[in-house]
């Protein structure tokens, strides 16, 4: 199991610290933003995609950052929200910038909370951070946790491929992260999977709804 690992040291000292200072959006700006990158807000995605789902469900957000995601799901009516962070610039700045939101410093490779202690775990940005070495265990600790759905917003390919950030090796990949859970995990079902051309480039993201059969 990794304790501290190239990734984890990188976002948890200045280079994340920076992210963070650049990623703390009000809702509007990441609506904006999600509008020009692919046409439509997070909100709209977010709504086509948990629009079946009961608002009062417990929540769970691994690698919540500054809390972007909390403030839209806030006003999507979902009020049972809690986060996890490596990074406790991140932590302290998205409570700071939040309300009744459980949000404490942790690590997607130990998250300490019981099986299936919430009814959906999400990531947004956060897989495509962790080493392929290293995914399958965060992908456990996140199935682990959910009694019911995994939820992901990440880069998508086709195969594994790493890409240089901002001059750095070793930081980012992109990949078909919804078929790792569902060849990881024999019970769990796509509910939903949409691929996101961005209008300016050639790269792809996805959102992806998994589920546990029952
Ligand atoms: C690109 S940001 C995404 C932030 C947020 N989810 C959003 O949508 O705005 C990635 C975040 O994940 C955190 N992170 C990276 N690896 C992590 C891990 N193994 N466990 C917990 N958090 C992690 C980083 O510290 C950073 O805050």
């Amino acid at each position: 199991m990794p304790e501290i690992t190239e990734q984890l040291e990188k976002w948890a000292g200045e280079f994340g610290k920076e992210y963070t200072d650049r990623n703390a959006l009000s809702l509007e700006e990441m609506d904006a933003l999600y509008e020009r990158n692919y046409g439509q807000t997070r909100t709209e995605l977010n709504e086509r995609f948990l629009e079946g789902v009961d608002r009062s469900i417990r929540i769970l957000e691994v690698g919540s950052n500054v809390g972007n995601q909390f403030l839209c799901l806030q006003k999507m009516g979902f009020g049972n929200l809690y986060g996890i962070e490596l990074q406790s610039y991140a932590v302290e700045l998205s409570k700071a910038r939040t309300r009744h939101i459980n949000i404490i410093e942790g690590s997607a490779f130990d998250i300490p909370y019981k099986d299936g202690y919430f009814d959906l775990v999400f990531t947004s940005g956060v897989l495509i951070h962790i080493s392929p070495s290293d995914i399958a265990l965060a992908m456990r600790e996140i199935y682990r946790c959910t009694r019911e759905y995994i939820w992901g917003f990440e880069y998508y390919a086709d195969k594994y491929t790493e890409i240089t950030y901002r001059g750095h090796r070793n930081l980012l990949w992109k990949a078909d992260f919804a078929r790792l859970y569902l060849d990881q995990f024999g019970d769990l079902e796509l509910v939903k999977e949409e691929r996101l051309q961005y209008l300016d480039n050639d790269n792809i993201d996805t959102m992806f709804l998994l589920r546990k059969r029952t």
